[in-house]
């Protein structure tokens, strides 16, 4: 692991989102297919009023929700 982490460049991706959805039942679609990549290195942020899917955004990335769609 320790060695994985030292073998990452800076310009490598090392989070890539594609058309990532979440819906929650019956009718709230909190998060509507967006993509996105994070570089390592990098300082990324996730910019909106409440309500705009941030938290469950990041929530997926780290695996505690599960998407509706898109790929991660
Ligand atoms: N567990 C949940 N069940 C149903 N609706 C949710 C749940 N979590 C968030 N939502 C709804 O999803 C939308 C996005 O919420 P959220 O991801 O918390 O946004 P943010 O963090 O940007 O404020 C909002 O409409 C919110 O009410
Ligand atoms: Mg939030």
């Amino acid at each position: 692991m320790f060695q994985r982490e030292m073998d990452v460049e800076l310009s490598d991706r090392v989070v890539e989102v594609e058309g990532l959805t979440k819906r929650y039942p019956p009718d709230i679609t909190a998060v509507n297919s967006i993509s996105f990549s994070i570089n390592s290195g990098s300082v990324f942020s996730l910019l909106g009023p409440n309500g705009a899917g941030k938290t469950t955004t990041v929530e997926i990335l780290e695996g505690l929700r599960t998407p509706t769609g898109g790929n991660l």
